[in-house]
């Protein structure tokens, strides 16, 4: 009797341990990139030179910058221990990236385009419709070894944060996770759409929210989506979105497959139960 208290008490203390250390590993306080970041830990950081011919300048060109091994390595992250590293910009592109892929092909967080004269950091390029820059820092692979989603290439990079798979998904992961071709169409969107757009208002605010109210697939027709994705400024002058020639036909009907799937499981689907949550964001 007295064995089978004590035998209780602990398996409440164990219990306990086992769920806070699960939080722990979970959640992480979030790096933020601002101007004092690395002037703060200049010395501590080992700072770098990289050669990259980037997506958004297109030659090649040496920065100034970091590992990002050496930046978790400095904050003291195990990323063995992470799902997903989510990497957000200033213009509210958000994409996440898995931690094994990161382990795996060691990108590095550039801060300055190593070319220009002192006071100078970036060079302003045309980007579909925008003018913009890869600063305040952008995330650089190296290609010679590595085929990477050109969404990974994260330009204009203020924070960074750690947070598990099912935090970062959340609404937008699908009910059928068993169903192949719409999970192979989730991941897709993952690297190539979710940067920009969200679905159940996960995911980036530069695009547009593909599934609530109404779903892409209930008022776009199939061809538009694939021909669109290929090529916006085919339809719009300074479209925004940057064609996704690196995609084939295939890979976009996987994505309208998980699209397809979405429609059945909505967070809202008025235009005033949207508008709640969104300011609830
Ligand atoms: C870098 C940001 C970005 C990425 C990545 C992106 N989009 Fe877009 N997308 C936009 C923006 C911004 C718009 C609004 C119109 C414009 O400026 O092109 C848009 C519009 C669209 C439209 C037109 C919708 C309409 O109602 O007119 C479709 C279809 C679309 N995106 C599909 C996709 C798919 C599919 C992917 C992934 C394979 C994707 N986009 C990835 C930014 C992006």
């Amino acid at each position: 009797m007295i064995l089978s208290k004590i035998l209780i008490k602990y398996l409440y203390i164990f219990i306990f341990l086992f769920f806070t250390n699960h939080i722990l590993a979970n959640t992480r306080e979030p790096i933020l990139l601002d101007e004092s970041f690395f002037t703060e830990h200049n010395k501590k950081l080992k700072r770098d030179q990289f050669e990259a011919t980037s997506p958004l300048y297109k030659k090649k060109k040496t920065y100034d910058g970091y590992y990002l091994k050496d930046i978790f390595k400095f904050k003291n992250i195990d990323i063995l221990k992470l799902d997903v590293v989510t990497f957000e910009a200033k213009d509210g592109f958000k994409i996440s990236i898995p931690a094994s892929f990161i382990n795996e092909n060691d990108p590095f967080l550039s801060i300055r385009d190593a070319s220009l004269a002192i006071g100078k950091n970036w060079e302003e390029v045309q980007d579909g419709g925008r003018i913009i820059d890869g600063g305040p820092y952008y995330l650089m692979w190296d290609l010679k070894k590595y085929k990477v989603p050109e969404n990974y290439w994260a330009f204009g990079v203020v924070k960074i944060l750690f947070q598990s798979f099912k935090e970062t998904y959340g609404e937008s992961i699908p009910e059928n996770t068993s169903n192949k071709k719409i999970m192979q169409g989730f991941q897709i969107y993952q690297s190539s759409c979710s940067g920009c757009h969200s679905v159940n208002l996960v995911g980036g605010t530069l695009g547009l929210e593909m599934n609530v109210p109404k779903n892409f697939t209930e008022y776009l027709s199939k061809r538009f989506i694939i021909s669109y994705s290929k090529s916006p400024s085919s339809y719009r002058a300074n479209a925004k979105m940057p064609p996704q020639h690196f995609l084939s036909v295939n890979e976009i009907n996987l994505v309208i497959a998980y699209l397809e799937a979405m429609k059945y499981n909505k967070v809202c689907n008025t235009d005033d139960s949207c508008q709640k949550l969104v300011s609830k964001k």
